[in-house]
């Protein structure tokens, strides 16, 4: 198969797949969000856990004049292939991860999708095959960055937003 080809359409970025094994979020133009920084906060989370995919390099791509973050390709599949005492078990681990990232100063921002906006409610949270992982830092936040009393407030939203996504996973 020739590479890259268009994987994904997203809220501000569209992703390609760059091989059976990488994707790359394309940055084009005077694109507003920074794919530098982008890059530092994925490359943060990969170092606490494996919860983040695993950030592979910045590049461009001449043909398409397009900034790339690429990073592990994941191969999401539907919650509804397994069993809910599994989806239980991933749910946990998954709760765990995001813990160990938020006591280490880093909150994703964007578990849930606002209802006002397009996409799927909870699109940056995939199922594999070995359980739940996170996309998408693009408005994560570190402790370092914000200061405490927003990063405690980010946190607050984040933890809330769990509790709704719990729900919807589990659908018991
Ligand atoms: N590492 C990845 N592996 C597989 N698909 C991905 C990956 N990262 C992003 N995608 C796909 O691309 C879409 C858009 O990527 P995302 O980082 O969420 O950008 P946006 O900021 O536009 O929401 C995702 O919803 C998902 O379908
Ligand atoms: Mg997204």
């Amino acid at each position: 198969m020739k590479y890259p080809r268009l994987l994904s359409t997203g809220a501000n970025n569209r992703v390609v797949a760059v091989s059976e094994t990488e994707v790359a979020k394309l940055f084009i133009g005077d694109t507003r969000s920074d794919i530098g920084s982008e890059a530092e906060k994925m490359k943060f989370a990969n170092t606490v856990n494996g919860l983040v995919a695993h950030f592979i390099r910045l590049d461009f791509d001449e043909t398409m004049q397009a900034e790339m973050l690429v990073m592990e390709r994941i191969y999401p599949i539907d919650y509804r292939a397994y069993e809910v005492e599994k989806r239980e078990l991933w749910w946990e681990v998954f709760e765990h991860e995001l813990e160990q990232l938020h006591k280490s100063g880093f909150v994703h921002r964007d578990i849930k999708r606002p209802s006002n906006l397009s996409g799927l409610a909870f699109d940056n949270i995939l199922l594999t095959n070995e359980g739940l992982r996170l996309i998408d830092v693009g408005i994560s936040a570190l402790r370092t960055q914000v200061g405490d009393k927003l990063f405690d407030k980010y946190i607050e939203t984040e933890l809330q937003e769990m509790t709704e996504f719990r729900e919807y996973f589990l659908n018991r």
